[in-house]
């Protein structure tokens, strides 16, 4: 539809978790002179970053050192990392983490008045900063949105998603970024469909868990900023890369959307699985046991749960606290959010064990971007989980994505004041993007979980591919978020399906059974997806 206000900022920045509020904050520090906007599709702390529990991951500890994380991270990013974006993210971590001390962020520490560490999956060393036990995501969003109360030229839009880019010419031709259309759910003036006009978007839009039917993503994560960037012209990459989280406490058959997290930093303090005879199956699996790379563990209770013909597995934290620690106490203070969560659904964690199965957490691929957080559209900058800096590659180490967010807007921010574009008009826009009614989502999530989930093969995938292009076609929409929401999830279904079709080989989060070996003579590269007239 035609926008029915406009308005100017010289930067538009869209999301508001670590990356987006990271980006505006240093942006602004960077050239105080810009117009900045902050848009988000919620309120401000609706996004992700809320929801991290483990921690953030870099190498604070006297034994550790950057050298090392990365040697964690590429043999979890299993061969497909970018080498230069893992050695900025692990050499700017540090003094990353450190900036969000000053800027407010209160870490969990030792009695000697030290960091408190802790170890996650893939790690072979204590660096995982925590706060408020397990609920670290939620004070560093506190701490930023403190930050950004503090810098009041920064306006800030709530309730707004952003719907499409303007560009100087048509997509996929070189054409810059001019402005982005939002539609706002607000009043007054700023109300439905809108026009920012800028000389540059920074995507710090967050992920696209909503895909499948069960997972640890907040009900925004509808992969907004990906579709917006395809659209556009943009090259994402990586897409078949999503990992899904070992330990999501299983509510039944019939749950859907968001699920219960259980951090992996339960399993660092001690906690290990168990299937419905009591066997510790990790032993044996991997050296680091219930402490392997997400994908070993998670591959291993899907196998588990196939052969048992049971939806779950345990997991036994029941011990944690024992010996100089009082049980419940230990819990209190060192999960209070996991504890309280599986007590609201019934589960005592200090007596009980708790019931554990796979699901969708976080997607490793995105917006292709350098190593400044440049897009292949001139003026899109991508941060965070919407964006492939390359850090993650086959399979994201536990807690390198706040990190990452953190890093790549501090990098994006050095270079984007200097880089900044004219003024430029809008080309008229001949994209036709028909709109999906809200009602597929469901079915779209249940043909994606089934055949695009942790296990995959040739046979599924194209099952999925022709579902959802037949229950598509006829689904025309009114003009609402939900069918904005449900476009962008139609569409990042669709490429994603199609890359992991593509990639015949097991490697990292992507597991094929028809192909079920790495293979690097064939695969160790990127997969890139394109948009071509139109269709991906
Ligand atoms: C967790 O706390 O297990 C999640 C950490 C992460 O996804 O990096």
């Amino acid at each position: 539809p035609e926008p029915g206000w406009s308005t100017r900022a010289d930067v538009v920045v869209i999301g508001s978790g670590i990356a987006g509020l990271t980006a505006a904050l240093r942006i602004h520090a960077a050239d105080r002179a810009l117009k900045l906007l902050v848009v988000t599709k919620d309120v401000l702390n609706a996004g992700s970053t809320q929801w991290a529990q483990g921690g953030i991951a870099a190498a604070l500890g006297p034994e550790d050192s950057p050298a090392d994380h990365e040697r964690d991270t590429l043999v979890a990013g299993a061969g497909v990392c970018d080498l230069d974006a893992v050695h900025a993210l692990v050499t700017e971590g540090p003094a990353a983490v450190h900036e969000l001390i000053a800027l407010g962020t209160v870490f969990d520490k030792d009695p000697d008045g030290e960091l408190s560490l802790t170890r996650e999956g893939g790690h072979h060393r204590d660096r995982i900063a925590h706060a408020g036990g397990d609920a670290t995501g939620a004070e560093i969003q506190r701490a930023l949105i403190a930050a950004v109360e503090r810098a009041p030229e920064i306006e800030v839009v709530e309730h707004a998603l952003a719907v499409d880019l303007l560009l100087d010419g048509p997509p996929g031709t070189g054409a810059a970024v001019a402005g982005v259309t939002l539609h706002v759910m607000g009043e007054g003036q700023r109300d439905g469909v809108g026009a920012v006009l800028c000389r540059a978007v920074v995507l710090g839009s967050g992920g696209l868990g909503q895909v499948f039917s069960q997972t640890t993503n907040p009900a925004v994560s509808t992969g907004d900023g990906m579709g917006l960037a395809l659209r556009a012209g943009a090259t994402l990459r990586d897409l078949e890369f999503v990992q899904f989280h070992p330990t999501v406490m299983y509510l039944g058959p019939d749950s859907h959307g968001q699920q219960p997290l259980i951090s992996e930093a339960v399993r660092g303090e001690g906690a290990f699985l168990v299937d419905f005879e009591g066997n510790r199956f990790m032993q044996g699996v991997h050296e680091l046991a219930d402490l392997a790379p997400r994908d070993v563990v998670a591959k291993a209770i899907t196998r588990r749960m196939h052969e048992a013909g049971h939806p779950h597995m345990w997991l036994d934290a029941r011990h944690l606290g024992r010996g100089d620690r009082a049980e419940s106490s230990f819990w209190e203070r060192r999960f209070p959010t996991i504890l309280a969560t599986a007590r609201e659904h019934g589960v005592d964690p200090v007596t009980e064990l708790i019931p554990v199965a796979p699901a969708c957490h976080y997607a490793s691929g995105g917006v292709a971007t350098d190593l400044f957080g440049r897009s292949t559209v001139p003026g899109l900058y991508a941060t965070g989980e919407v964006a492939c800096s390359g850090v993650h590659g086959a399979n994201r180490l536990a807690s390198n994505s706040l990190l990452e967010g953190l890093v790549f807007s501090r990098r994006i921010a050095e270079v984007l004041p200097g880089e900044l574009r004219p003024w430029a008009e809008p080309a008229q826009d001949s994209r036709k993007t028909g709109l999906v009614a809200g009602g597929v989502r469901r079915r779209l999530q249940a043909v994606m979980t089934e055949e695009a989930g942790v296990l995959r093969s040739a046979e599924g995938l194209t099952h999925a591919l022709d579902a959802i292009q037949s229950f598509v076609g006829d689904a025309e929409s009114a003009v609402d978020q939900d069918a904005w929401e449900t476009t962008n999830l139609v569409t990042l279904s669709l490429a994603l399906a199609d890359a992991a079709r593509l990639r015949e080989e097991t490697r990292g989060s992507h597991w094929r059974e028809d192909h079920p070996d790495r293979d690097d003579a064939r695969w160790a590269g990127h997969l890139d997806t394109v948009l071509v007239d139109g269709v991906t």
